[in-house]
């Protein structure tokens, strides 16, 4: 497996984090999770009071904050400044203004350079947006998860405490909008990825059928 990268994309809930760290762990690859590059990035930006709905504001800034990540499947390492950002890249207040950093060219061409280097040579699963349509377009695996918007909206109410399916499903609808109609690297099914519809699949079962493809392709 040294060598090898598996491409992880698709919209917030499909399950991407749990069966990519999980595909990780089974076959001892590194992990890497960018949305938090992007959620640690916006969460400095809001410490720092930068102008969220002036997108030159977040450009100026954009290659100030020094990240941390780390690539253990078992262990999250996040730190901004070398400020622990585990938790607070987590919060409602992030998530809400993620999208809005996200869009931004400077802040993209920043981050996949820096998630580039990460995967060096490979032997990690890389999970986000854009992986195997502009991170690593050459990924021998490209999963692509998809899950029915109540699918979703469910399994993040249940992660979280005091939303409801109703509100966790118009936000996540606002979020993918955004997401996927941005001009920078929107949100996107690379043309060779395979399509993993998880509605009806718990995580072992996804997990499964993830090593299987792989097993297929690598
Ligand atoms: O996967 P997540 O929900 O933690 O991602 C947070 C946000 O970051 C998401 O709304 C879109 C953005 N993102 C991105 O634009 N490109 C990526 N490769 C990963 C995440």
């Amino acid at each position: 497996m040294t060598g090898l990268v598996v491409a992880m994309d698709g919209p917030s809930g499909s399950g991407k984090s749990s069966a990519s760290r999980g595909v990780a762990r089974a076959l001892g690859l590194r992990y890497l999770d960018t949305g938090a590059m992007y959620r640690a990035i916006t969460w400095w930006m809001l410490q720092q009071g930068v102008d969220l709905t002036d997108p030159g504001a977040i450009a100026a800034r954009a290659l100030d904050p020094v990240l941390t990540l780390g690539t253990d499947p078992d262990l999250a390492v996040v730190a901004v400044d070398g400020v622990d950002a585990v938790a607070p890249i987590r919060t409602a207040e992030v998530t809400a203004a993620v999208s809005a950093v996200s869009a931004v060219p400077e802040v993209r061409h920043r981050l996949v350079a820096e998630q580039r280097e990460i995967i060096g040579s490979g032997g990690i699963v890389v999970e986000g947006r854009d992986i195997g349509t502009v991170v690593a377009p050459g990924a021998a695996v490209k999963i692509y998860l998809t899950a029915s918007a109540d699918a979703r909206a469910l399994r993040r109410t249940a992660e979280l405490t005091g939303t409801t399916v109703a509100a966790q499903r118009a936000a996540m609808a606002r979020r993918d909008t955004l997401d996927s109609t941005r001009k920078a690297d929107p949100l996107a099914k690379a043309a060779d990825a395979v399509e993993l519809d998880t509605t009806a699949l718990n995580l072992e079962e996804v997990i499964a059928e993830i090593l299987r493809v792989i097993k297929e392709k690598a």
